[in-house]
């Protein structure tokens, strides 16, 4: 073998010299080497090129977190023997690994270097450059790490799938975390049919991400979030290359685990360390084909496989003890000749395209009736979700790896061929029961109930409905001690403050058990003694709901009353309403799914919990979305310690924000479930015009934001409410429901208001004729900012001298 002519090979004695010295260099020129103990230290300090695992790879890692490797040359071929190893660029540009003059691993170049520089960029891509060709842009590197991933893409990376040109770029885990030679994970860009990526372990799928459906991938985590932005490249439909840009001013990664997880993780810089975002598979149903075929999987506290409606398990007796990878067959066979129907089964990751027929741009209806006509085809979808669904995507064959998604709005729905006996036997209300609770009971009866306007009668079957006995064993709440919450919050120091929430400021902290946790330091004007303080605090830690924060404990010494929360990462939902660039990243979905989840978290206050709680300062600045978005409620039941009689509906300390409170609070004092439901109302007319109630101006007339919406809404006007930002993710009817719900919520009169099960009921149900809204609270009162600034229904406004004392108003 050709033996590299370096320029300048080091004597024994230099080389020696240069392992005791370990300083670092940022650029490497021909004459120039890296010897073991040595690093090239990238100009913005962030990554280092070395040796690790005990010098046998050479690889990049960050330089605050040296074991974290994002990079490995020689994975497959480690050094055997650690002396005279030496990294030098050759006058022609290639880069090169050897060990006492043998080569052990080698960059390819495209072409031949005149005056080659390897250098380390600040985005952890190593380099080489042409100095006689200057120019720093990607074209002109000869050769850059970023064109062999290892087991880790970051920010700018790209993962490519292109036949013509013949790129196929991806990522392979580790062999395990201290070993990384190739393992049995790769991840992928495919496009079988519909472009997806694809974890596979062996030549076992693994995990997919669902089928790209016009926005983001269907299964996988809504894009884009706060924290990444994906950037996709198309050609003719196909996915050529993936990418995610972030936000630059944090450090980010996406790795494929050696146990197959692919983990996103973002720095926090103060705290050097990592924490994982957006991890999948998230549960085991995204486990690829975990019910086998014709099953569908269903997270409801463990894992669950379910057979279709017309299907059984195949071997019962498998299923029994949770094997389901048998999957399911008929019950009764197809009958093509004389007629078969659609079930329709909604909220799902669309199965596997294993054998499958797809047209693009065919409409549901063009669908049915194309699969009606071929007796093979099993099932139909809309493949896209763009333009209100659209496309035919149909199934041959058996439908693998389905599953169900918990979330409300997820718009895959997709319809499942069965013979009419099948169809019209009994309505399974059991099984149904079991997915949409709500909206089913209510249905069943509330269809009458809801037109004669008498919704409140649906509360009794609603209260009923979710009584399932909770473990009654009592919730013991860990008492924090001041010094543990000084120390995790660094004693509050100002870095650790992350705003001023009802009732007193909220720091940020960190416990070793606990993790990430938000400390609220309630303000000392609670009157209230500490046993029953305690009591109350019990109670709401009680209150355990997925759309609620979760209450972890609390701190009382001596005149120091806190909580301990659970840390919500993306901060609060108004951080991105009402922000200019933020608000993108909420695109419709994401907006109802939001919308959901508060209606469910408040549903669970007001109904569902044992406590009945009235939340009293419900607003967007109180709602809280943690790391995959969810919407969570914060503040709730604080109101409750800070009242000094709980049987008084009336109270003379309004605890409230100007712009949620509805007018017989505001002006009465008078609060109730109510009360609520108008700063519910409020919420959701915000999240969807993207509009702050409060200080809102519009150039033709002088209403607030609920009478310009409701204005719009009389002319039928009310997508010009919608925040213009939603253009190209909204679903007409979607938003039209929003907005009346919305408006039914801030009805001026109390009564007029729906109850919270109906709100849920009304925003889930496509096609529901729900009632019309009536004037707004506030409506007739004429804008001007010395009215403005203090609420004031049409009432006040014939009385101006009246005045709200006490009023405590955020
Ligand atoms: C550069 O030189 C080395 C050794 O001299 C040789 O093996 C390699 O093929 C050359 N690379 C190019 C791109 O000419
Ligand atoms: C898809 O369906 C449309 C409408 O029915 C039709 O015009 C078009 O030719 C179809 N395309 C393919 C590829 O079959
Ligand atoms: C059903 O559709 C598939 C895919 O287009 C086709 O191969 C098959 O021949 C069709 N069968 C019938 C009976 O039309």
């Amino acid at each position: 073998m050709a033996v590299f002519c370096f320029t300048l090979i080091f004597s024994a004695l230099v080389y020696s010299i240069f392992l005791k010295i370990s300083v670092g260099v940022d650029t490497l020129f021909p004459s120039q080497t890296i010897v073991i103990g040595q690093t090239l230290i990238s100009q913005s300090q962030i990554f280092e090129l070395g040796f690790f695992s005990e010098n046998r790879y050479l690889g990049i890692w960050y330089k605050s977190t040296p074991d974290v490797v994002v990079w490995v040359a020689n994975r497959e071929n480690p050094i055997n023997n650690t002396r005279e190893v030496l990294l030098a660029v050759a006058e022609n540009g290639t880069l090169a690994i050897t060990s006492g003059g043998r080569i052990i691993w080698s960059a390819e170049l495209s072409e031949p270097a005149s005056n080659p520089v390897l250098q380390l960029l600040d985005n952890g891509n190593l380099v080489i450059v042409d100095k006689n060709r200057e120019s720093s842009s990607e074209g002109s590197f000869i050769w850059q790490s970023f064109d062999y991933p290892t087991d880790t893409q970051l920010p700018g990376m790209k993962m490519v799938y292109d036949v013509d040109f013949d790129q196929h770029k991806y990522i392979t885990s580790w062999k395990n975390s201290n070993d990384p030679s190739p393992g049995d994970f790769i991840m992928r860009i495919e496009n079988e049919g519909l472009p997806e990526v694809v974890v596979w372990r062996k030549k076992m799928k693994w995990f997919r991400t669902g089928k790209w459906n016009g926005l983001y991938f269907s299964g996988g985590p809504r894009l884009p979030n706060p924290i990444f932005k994906p950037e996709f490249v198309f050609k003719q439909e196909k996915l050529i290359s993936s990418s995610e840009i972030f936000d630059s001013s944090n450090l980010a990664r996406f790795t494929l685990e050696a146990s197959g997880t692919l983990q996103r993780y973002i720095m926090n810089a103060r705290r050097n360390k990592w924490n994982p975002v957006y991890g999948n598979p998230l549960d085991p149903c995204d486990e690829y084909g975990q019910c086998g075929p014709n099953g569908m999987c269903k997270i409801d506290k463990t894992v669950r496989c379910e057979c279709f409606k017309g299907f059984a398990p195949k071997f019962q007796e498998d299923w029994d003890r949770h094997d389901w990878s048998g999957g399911c067959a008929r019950i009764k066979p197809l009958n093509c000749e004389n007629g078969d129907g659609f079930l329709e089964v909604g909220g799902v990751k669309h199965p596997d395209m294993l054998q499958y027929w797809l047209n693009k741009s065919m409409s549901l209806k063009e669908c049915q009736d194309e699969c009606l006509r071929n007796c093979s085809c099993v099932a139909y979808a809309n493949p896209y979700i763009t333009n209100g669904g659209s496309g035919c995507l149909m199934w041959f064959g058996e439908l693998v790896d389905t599953r169900e998604y918990p979330r409300a709005d997820s718009m895959h729905n997709m319809y499942i061929r069965l013979p009419e006996s099948e169809l019209n036997s009994s309505i399974d209300l059991e099984e149904k029961g079991k997915k949409k609770p709500i909206e089913l009971i209510v249905i069943s009866i509330a269809f009458g109930v809801l037109v004669s306007g008498l919704i409140n009668g649906s509360i009794l079957l609603m209260t009923k409905r979710k009584r399932r006995g909770r473990n009654n064993k009592d919730i013991e709440l860990p008492l924090f001690k001041l010094a543990t919450i000084v120390a995790a919050t660094n004693n509050f120091s100002n870095e650790n403050f992350i705003g001023e929430g009802g009732f007193g400021p909220v720091h940020k902290g960190r416990l070793l058990a606990e993790g990430e946790i938000a400390v609220k330091r309630l303000s000392r004007t609670s009157v209230q003694g500490l046993e029953e303080f305690k009591n109350e605090i019990i109670l709401i830690a009680k209150l355990q709901h997925r759309n609620l924060v979760r209450l972890l404990g609390c701190c009382i010494e001596g005149e120091e009353r806190m909580l301990i929360y659970e840390y919500m990462h993306n901060k609060s939902l108004d951080y991105f309403v009402f922000d200019q660039n933020r608000r993108t990243i909420l695109a419709w979905p994401m907006r109802l799914d939001i919308i959901m989840g508060i209606a469910r978290g408040l549903l669970y206050l007001h109904h569902d919990s044992r406590l009945k709680i009235i939340h009293r300062d419900l607003k967007t600045s109180n709602i809280l979305l943690d790391g995959n978005l969810n919407p969570k409620i914060s503040d709730f039941g604080l109101a409750r310690i800070f009242e000094e009689n709980q049987c008084i509906a009336r109270t003379k300390r309004v605890v409230g924000t100007y712009g949620y409170m509805s007018p017989e609070y505001s002006i009465d004092g008078k609060f109730s479930m109510k009360s609520d439901i108008f700063s519910m109302g409020v919420v959701i007319l915000e999240i969807v015009s993207g509009k702050k109630n409060r200080g809102f101006n519009h150039h033709d007339h002088y209403h607030g934001l609920l009478g310009h919406a409701w204005l719009l809404w009389k002319e039928n006007r009310f997508l010009e409410l919608m925040d213009e930002c939603l253009n190209d993710t909204f679903v007409e009817s979607q938003v039209k429901r929003c907005v009346q719900v919305g408006l039914l919520c801030v009805q001026k009169f109390a009564e007029d208001r729906p109850i919270m099960s109906s709100v849920l009921f009304m925003l889930g149900t496509d096609g529901a004729i729900l009632p019309e809204p009536k004037e707004p609270g506030f409506f007739m009162e004429r804008s001007s900012s010395t009215v403005r600034s203090s609420p004031s229904s049409s009432m006040m406004s014939q009385n101006n001298s009246m005045t709200i004392t006490d009023l405590e108003a955020r």
